[in-house]
């Protein structure tokens, strides 16, 4: 058996031991099944290569220093991928059928689970498509969930460190009333020529705005936007924002904390008045923002090289809970 050096994990494919997946068929879901394939086989005229019937979540599963695995609120990703499904016309997958392969597939991998302490993680990536064939643009008949699993590796491995953001004014991931809010592919494919300009110009992550006005904060990269302010924790409502898992998380940490929770349309130009500024997701569970550049008033917002301190009680919190360091009041925890 290999070993894994765990402590040297980035975030990337590794084939594991096993797959699960499960077809949508004849009008029902089948019994899913596992496999060691890696490799799909599927007619060329398969409506997920064609009209984007695709769709996909992420989420993780962690060690605990008592060696059990805990999975984070896979019912919140089944939730998620069934709104995804339907909005998009593809057969939502039961949650359960969800939550079940998703536990097989974590058990049927367990020795790929990352050892406590290392800061690694368990990558859980469920799969949905359209595997029907249909070359008029309607909805497939068949589908294939399939879920894989990958170690990958802690996302701050030289600490917490803020990153640098610039505002993006010439594209938008997603439009109001378009496809932002729920996980498809085309999302992604929209935001990749914007995300690599602003590599190339020395941003990690850029900043969209509504797509509508231009005016207000919709989403960072492909992560949600939040801010404190005088006791505040304060996050953009859009309906071209991804519902993010860790945002609503820490949403309800943040109340836990003492923190007035603000879900509201937040503008651009409220950033010189915020103190601490982050992006959170599944990957990183917050990246702070160190500054933000707009291009088009060439003015850079500045909130230090170190994060701010709800920052890193808020990541602290979700950290320990996800690890079973610290107990888990919401019962966001599925214990393997
Ligand atoms: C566009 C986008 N927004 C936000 C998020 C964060 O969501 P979550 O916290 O559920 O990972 C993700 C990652 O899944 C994303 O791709």
């Amino acid at each position: 058996m290999e070993t894994i050096d765990w402590k040297n994990l980035g975030f990337g494919y590794m084939k594991t031991d096993y797959n699960i997946r499960a077809y949508f068929r004849n009008g029902k879901w089948e019994e899913p099944t596992l496999t060691q394939d890696e490799t799909i086989t599927m007619s060329m005229a398969a409506a997920g290569l064609h009209y984007g019937q695709e769709c996909f979540e992420g989420l993780k599963a962690f060690r605990g220093k008592d060696g059990k695995v805990r999975i984070f609120r896979v019912d919140e990703n089944a939730r998620r991928m069934i709104r995804t499904a339907e909005y998009t016309c593809m057969a939502p997958p039961p949650l359960e059928l969800f939550v079940e392969m998703v536990k097989e597939a974590v058990r049927k991998n367990e020795r790929f689970v990352p050892p406590y302490g290392t800061g690694a993680s368990l990558y859980i990536r469920p799969l949905l498509f359209g595997t029907g064939i249909q070359i008029g643009v309607k909805p497939a008949d068949e589908y294939l969930l399939i879920v894989f699993v990958m170690p990958v590796g802690p996302y701050y491995k030289e600490g917490f460190k803020p990153i640098r953001v610039i505002v993006d004014r010439k594209h938008d991931r997603a439009a109001p009333r378009g496809t932002g809010h729920v996980k498809v592919g085309g999302n992604y494919a929209a935001s990749l020529l914007s995300g690599e300009k602003g590599k190339y110009k020395g941003y990690p992550s850029v900043l969209y705005l509504d797509a509508c006005e231009k005016k207000y904060i919709d989403e960072c990269g492909a992560a949600n936007f939040f801010a404190i302010r005088a006791g505040s924790y304060i996050t953009p409502d859009s309906p071209s924002v991804l519902p993010s898992i860790t945002n609503m998380s820490l949403r309800q940490l943040a109340q836990d904390m003492g923190l007035k929770v603000e879900n509201r349309k937040v503008p651009l130009d409220e950033v010189p008045t915020f103190e601490e500024v982050g992006c959170c997701g599944t990957a990183a569970v917050i990246s702070p923002i160190g500054s933000i550049y707009d291009p088009e008033t060439e003015e850079t917002y500045t909130f230090g090289d170190e994060p701010g301190p709800w920052s890193v009680k808020l990541y602290e919190a979700l950290r320990g809970i996800q690890s079973g360091d610290l107990p888990d009041p919401h019962g966001w925890v599925t214990v393997l």
